[in-house]
């Protein structure tokens, strides 16, 4: 069985809305990383948001808060929302891959991401977006299971679930890396041209 057949099958018995799936992910022992995380970071934003975010797994700010991307990387990110789609960061909603701070920020393993997923999977299907972010090689791959390098398929309209999902540079990558700046903004506009012919 491939890691997305066992994601599927595991979000099929989670609850259908997102206040009983989020009082169960509080409570997750599944995985090592609730021994070391000071609170889950369930995602936050428009539980009906046309547009969905998804990075990897919450760093030091946002185990300490509990709300996604509200560090450095975070700060950018809102500024990729407001600035250059130009909506508020409410209408939009954002999550992560895996939902506790993986210590030292280092990449979750394969196992951490397969116990976790199910919950992710499971607020896309409430959620409903019609487009799908991807930011970074580790949400991409993790969505998709192709391991495209993320410099390869930044950008492009890919079928996703009966949605679009467009992967780009994880914001961290773009503070290391301010000369990709102009690709991430590139394909925000293609998002927000999406967002226009969708809305
Ligand atoms: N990086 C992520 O991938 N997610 C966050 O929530 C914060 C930083």
């Amino acid at each position: 069985m491939n890691p997305i057949e066992i994601n599927t099958f595991t979000s099929d018995a989670l609850p259908n809305d997102l206040e009983t799936l989020q009082k169960i992910v509080l409570e997750c022992h599944l995985c090592d990383l609730a021994k070391t995380r000071k609170n889950v970071v369930f995602g936050e934003g428009d539980p009906q948001a046309k547009l969905m975010f998804i990075g990897e797994g919450p760093g030091a700010t946002e185990d300490e808060t509990g709300r996604p991307f509200v560090g450095r990387a975070g700060q950018l990110l809102t500024k990729m929302i407001e600035n250059v789609l130009e909506i508020k960061r409410s209408e939009v909603y954002i999550a992560n891959i895996v939902k506790c701070r993986p210590p030292n920020n280092r990449v979750p393993t394969p196992e951490e991401v397969a116990s976790c997923i199910p919950y992710l999977f499971k607020q896309i299907e409430i959620i409903d977006p019609k487009i799908i972010v991807a930011l970074g090689s580790t949400s991409y791959r993790h969505l998709t299971n192709d391991k495209t390098p993320i410099s390869k398929v930044r950008g492009k309209k890919i079928q996703f679930q009966g949605r679009i999902l467009i992967p780009t540079f994880h914001p961290s990558f773009l503070l290391r890396n301010p000369s990709k700046k102009r690709e991430a903004y590139e394909d925000l506009l293609i998002i927000k041209e999406l967002l226009c012919e969708i809305s």
